[in-house]
């Protein structure tokens, strides 16, 4: 339970809710012990009153944000049902993330749609790689279990487990996928491809579709794969669990037989399956009884094609394959026989002598159809030593032609899975180790449960004990690695649940006891368990309403049987002679198949006789044994084996009923997980210290909550040092080697503390920043006013001297003007005078001049006079001038960068300058600068070789686009699915290394032909984990950025983003919504996919080049090639 004091106003919690099972509220005032209730707002708006009898009656509080969304539920700090749910909700939904850890347990969600991530190329991305750096996936568990195979030499073991319809079928192929490719011999063995062929077998003959299931397989099936010493697959074996038989002869509605049947009938029309008379599915009461015999989706003659090439690829030849076809046709052909009531009362029955079934059954069986005729409708009893032959009523003979029926294709099952064995069987060199794969039924729960249930849901009480004691053991062993005292958890161990079904006097034995008793019923033994168990054991009940039928307590739900037919199908009885008669068949196969069958006994357990080699050869008084005697059996074998093992688990969650994708029904997948022990995983990590972080983890994201002095020293010390000061209770934490161990909620209470302090922090930020606001404000207030007041003044007083200066200048004007009227008046006067005394004077001087000479005129030559000729004389010379002028300034201004060496560096490539200082920088500070180099180095090597051959330049591009294209491709592929790659700096030192990468294409004349766009998406990916991720306006800069990456791949970054210190943050639910919102609408972006294709080969052009002129005499022939004759030729 969360600690009292977190209950604050704000704070946010879970409440049970019918619909959602769990919805969030936000608490609206604090806690006190003693308050009877919390008002609560939940998200919708809604108040609530929450009554809280006592603080272990809190509701369960919400995670830190920054735990939204978590790879890992066992990293969640408050560990429950709720968080469990809401954490793959928000991965499945909001990221389309349908994998997700849970401790050791990968928890797989169905997304009823086809996922671009089980190509190779993301199966190249998980090879070699830690479990821990990448994103949960079925390929990192595989690689998990295959690493740990080869590092340890132990045997591993993936165990699939889930409900109907839930995915594991899937999830195994994928794993056993996975095998094949990364434990591909370097010889072709085609041992992967038998592996894998062996599927498309097993599902035609194993698998039907069901209510809950189109391809649902109706046996459990664990394959073993075997690898030799070099890792490689060297063989494979197979096993399986509890066939369900009753299928055979019963369908319930929109249900089908087994695959085969149907793809049989699809395929009747063609020569080679002519003999066997089939007919349409709907015309065999066999296949007809769910009503529709298609699958929407399913070609059954495609998938026949698909079977029978499956079969060839394990060796069984076309003749061995009718015969197989022949038996199952005889099958169909057998439930169609008519079998009529005779006799007084309809105690006796007979079949028709011309009954056209029975002649085609035994024909295709290759026995005697009157023999069999009578068999089915006859018993041999044995009374006190004599044998006596007893007609049946024909109730009991359908019933027994059936039993033949379901006997049959048991056999033929049993004999399938042998045959494939020995085609898997290694023969090349030892078996080194083993991977074991278990696709099992999980836990079931109808409203009628019968014994199939019963046996299901023992068996996954076993696999729940197995995985409970398993995760314990993994917690000690942590506990021990880390010098830590181990103080035992408890954990509900299910042993009284399995002692009370195969412990002795149990159900099963109790059962077995009663099918020996010559008239034991069901009723009998429903009486006989309420007499031994009701009131001993905890895990058994009686129902109130029922006397027979029982309620097992399981550890996941309680389950009531209906006892009715438990016996018949313990006992799983098939009338001896019918047996003998097809012992003695014609047919060599049908022969085979009932060699070692025990004459009347009871079979059925193709689980213990088609194992492995290892299983060995049982002895025959076992297969007197029932039904339920062999399930326990090979349940044991199959305990030892996987505890001889290091166990992997995936556990796959059916999200909704409707088969629709990524849609997620809280109420189903709580019930599923309740039912697959994810809980119980989550229960024991909350039991211990259930949050564990590195002292370097956590010193880093809590360094804001030491003191100057605590934070001195290595991680470790200063974690040491500080967290009893942060929590008092030493109860709470402890320290290890290389974690400290915190118990559930603490996490929660350090995230709060550090809230406190960013946000004291941020509050004393802010006041400081304010302060120097106002202060500058006030400045510049100040500053303003004062200027504005200067302003005004010299306004003012350059107003007053305008005034003054128009006075004054009024006064000068009007003196000026008054003077002027004067002098003016003055200057007429006086020259009227002077005109008049120059004319009075001129005249008395022509007078006196006339007197004198009167022949002589005066003429002025004074240079005034002058005309003024040539005014503008140079005027173009002065044009001409200017322009040389400009044109010297224009040289003399480009002569400096034109100088050597007057620039220094500005005449080296500004190219070479970077890549030295930085190579230099690389080399000294990161291995990453070093690998960089090597890779230029390399490819530098490659180029000088390829020129060394004279290849042509457009070769020679095309080849280097070929190299960056898988050099970027792979870099993205593993930027893509790696966390610790998706953040800030890692984005910088992408772009650094790429440009490095560009300068040299650039520096080789290279990045024409394609291979600079190659790392388009590169450097887009690089730039996107740099970009601002918090508004729209960025969403839409990211759109416009990332035209090179796909929708997928931007969303994928961007859930990826892990921040690497305090200044970054992850990208918020909401931006990546915005962004895919804004990626719909694009049209031009690349094709949609997740990774890029690494092995993607372009397409070569050669140019075309004459051939050079060269002469024969002037070709240098080796002598060692000895062809210099031809030149004499
Ligand atoms: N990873 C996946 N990607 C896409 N579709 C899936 C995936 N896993 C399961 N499915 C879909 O769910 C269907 C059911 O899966 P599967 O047959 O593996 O279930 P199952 O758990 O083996 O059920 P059963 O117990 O009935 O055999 C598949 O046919 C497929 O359509
Ligand atoms: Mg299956």
């Amino acid at each position: 339970m969360a600690t009292p004091e977190l209950y604050t106003k704000g704070a946010w919690v879970w409440t049970p809710d019918e619909e959602e099972v769990w919805v969030s509220a936000q608490l609206q005032q604090d806690y006190r012990p003693g308050d009877q209730t919390l008002i609560l707002r939940l998200s919708d708006g809604r108040e609530m009153h929450y009554s809280v009898a006592s603080p272990a009656g809190l509701p369960p509080l919400g995670n830190p944000d920054i735990l939204e969304g978590e790879n890992d539920l066992t990293a969640l700090s408050f560990l429950h049902e709720a968080a469990v749910l809401h954490n793959l909700r928000v991965r499945f939904l909001d990221y389309s993330s349908i994998y997700t850890y849970c401790g050791i347990v990968l928890v797989a969600l169905n997304p009823y749609e086809q996922l671009p991530i089980y190509g190779e190329e993301v199966m190249d991305a998980y090879s070699g790689q830690d479990m821990a750096d990448m994103d949960p996936h079925v390929f990192s568990i595989a690689e998990e279990g295959y690493r740990a195979m080869i590092r340890e030499e132990k045997n591993q073991s993936i165990i699939i487990s889930g409900e109907s319809g839930s995915g594991k079928t899937v999830s195994a192929k994928f794993a056993m996928r996975y095998f094949a490719v990364v434990g591909g011999a370097a010889q072709q063995t085609q041992v992967e491809e038998k592996v894998l062929a062996s599927s498309p077998i097993m599902e035609a003959i194993g698998n039907a579709k069901t209510t809950r299931n189109d391809n649902s397989s109706r046996f459990g099936k664990y394959v073993e794969i075997g690898f030799g010493s070099k890792g490689d697959i060297i063989g494979a074996s197979m096993r399986t669990y509890l066939l369900e038989k009753s299928r055979v002869v019963f369908q319930a509605p929109y249900e089908r037989n087994y695959h085969i049947f149907y793809q049989l009938c699809a395929f009747k029309d063609s020569p080679e399956m002519r003999a066997l008379k089939l007919d349409s599915a709907e015309h065999f009461r066999y296949t007809n009884q769910g009503l529709d015999i298609n699958i929407p989706g399913t070609d059954d003659a495609v998938e026949l094609e698909n079977t029978r090439n499956a079969l060839t690829v394990m060796g069984v030849q076309p003749d061995q394959q009718m015969e197989l076809f022949q038996i199952l046709a005889a099958v169909l052909h057998l439930g169609n026989v008519n079998i009529q009531a005779s006799g007084r009362g309809g105690d006796r029955c007979f079949i028709s002598a011309d009954d056209l079934s029975l002649v085609v059954f035994s024909k295709l069986m290759g026995v005697e159809g009157s023999q069999m005729a009578h068999w089915l409708c006859h018993q041999r009893l044995t009374v006190a030593g004599e044998i006596l032959v007893r007609p049946m009523s024909a109730q009991q003979a359908n019933g027994a032609r059936d039993a033949l029926a379901k006997h049959v294709y048991g056999q033929l099952f049993a004999w399938t899975v042998q045959s494939l064995n020995s085609a898997l069987r290694a023969h090349r060199e030892r078996t080194k180790t083993l991977i074991g794969v278990l696709d099992i039924y999980g836990f079931e729960t109808f409203d009628r449960n019968s014994f199939e249930q019963f046996c299901i849901n023992y068996a996954n009480e076993k696999l729940q004990q197995q995985f409970n004691r398993h995760v314990f053991q993994l917690e000690q062993e942590e506990y021990v690695r880390e010098e830590l005292p181990w103080s035992r958890i408890e954990f509900s161990d299910n042993q009284p649940c399995i002692t009370l079904i195969e412990g002795p006097l149990g159900v099963l034995d109790l059962l077995d006891e009663e099918c020996r008793v010559p008239k034991g019923s069901d009723e009998n033994w429903a009486r006989k368990l309420y007499d031994r168990h009701l009131d001993r054991s905890p895990n058994f009940r009686k129902p109130r309403m029922s006397n027979s039928a029982f309620v097992l307590l399981h550890f996941a739900d309680m389950v009531q049987y209906e006892c009715l037919g438990f016996l018949e199908k313990n006992r799983d009885t098939v009338f001896e002679e019918p047996i003998n008669i097809m012992r003695a068949s014609q047919l060599e196969l049908v022969a085979e198949l009932f060699q070692q069958e025990p004459a009347g006994g009871s079979l059925s357990a193709s689980s213990v006789r088609n194992g492995p080699v290892r299983s060995g050869n049982k002895a025959h008084r076992e297969h007197k044994l029932t039904v339920g005697f062999q399930f326990r059996q090979s349940l044991q074998l199959l305990m030892d084996t996987l505890n001889g093992t290091t166990p992997h688990y995936i556990r796959c969650i059916k999200p909704n009923d409707l088969k629709q994708p990524f849609t997620f029904d809280p109420r189903r997948a709580v019930q599923q997980l309740r039912a697959c022990g994810v809980l119980e995983t989550i229960r024991i990590s909350a039991a211990g210290y259930s949050s564990r972080w590195r002292y370097e983890e956590f010193f880093s994201r809590y360094r804001v909550l030491l003191s100057a002095s605590a934070a001195q020293g290595d991680s470790r010390a200063s974690c040491r040092r500080a967290i009893p000061a942060l929590i008092p209770d030493p109860e709470q934490y402890c320290f290890g080697r290389t974690k400290v161990f915190l118990r559930a909620g603490q996490v929660a209470v350090l995230e709060k503390l550090r809230a406190g302090r960013l946000c004291a922090a941020a509050v004393l930020v802010q006041s400081t920043v304010r302060g120097w606001l106002q202060s500058r404000r006030f400045r510049r207030l100040r500053h303003a006013t004062l200027t504005l007041q200067r302003f005004t003044r010299g306004t003012l007083a350059r107003r007053l001297a305008c005034i003054l200066r128009y006075t004054r200048a009024a006064l000068v004007i009007q003196k000026t003007y008054r003077m002027a009227v004067v002098r003016q008046l003055f200057l007429a006067i006086r020259e009227a005078a002077v005109t008049i005394q120059a004319y009075a004077r001129g005249v008395q001087a022509r007078r006196a001049c006339r007197q004198v000479n009167p022949s002589r005129s005066l003429r002025c030559n004074a240079p005034e006079c002058q005309p003024r000729r040539n005014m503008y004389p140079n005027i173009s010379s002065i044009c001409v001038i200017k322009k040389i002028c400009l044109r010297s300034v224009y040289y003399t201004l480009r002569m400096p960068t034109t100088i050597p060496g007057l620039g220094g560096g500005a005449t080296k490539p500004a190219g070479s300058r970077k890549r030295t200082g930085s190579e230099a920088r690389a080399g000294a500070a990161s291995p990453v600068g070093a690998t960089m180099a090597a890779v230029l180095k390399e490819l530098g090597a490659l180029h000088v070789a390829l020129e060394r051959q004279e290849l042509p330049a457009a070769l020679l591009e095309q080849a280097f686009r070929q190299l960056v294209h898988q050099l970027a491709a792979s870099a993205l592929n593993s930027l893509i699915l790696r966390k610790d790659m998706c953040c800030w700096s890692r984005g910088l030192q992408i772009r650094y290394n790429v440009s490095l990468l560009e300068e040299w294409l650039r520096s080789r004349g290279l990045q024409t032909g394609g291979a600079a766009a190659a790392l388009e998406p590169l450097i887009q990916a690089a730039q996107l984990l740099q970009m601002s991720k918090k508004t729209e306006a960025d969403g839409r800069a990211v759109v416009q950025t990332c035209s090179a990456l796909s929708s997928q791949q931007i969303v994928k970054i961007l859930t990826q983003y892990t921040p690497q210190s305090d200044v970054e943050e992850r990208v918020t639910l909401n931006f990546i919504r915005i962004v895919q919102g804004l990626l719909k609408g694009r049209s031009d972006g690349p094709p949609p996919q997740l990774l890029l294709d690494v092995r993607r080969v372009f397409p070569v052009t050669f140019p075309y080049l004459p051939p050079p002129p060269v002469s024969v005499e002037q070709l240098d022939i080796p002598d060692s090639l000895k062809i210099s004759f031809l030149r004499r030729v």
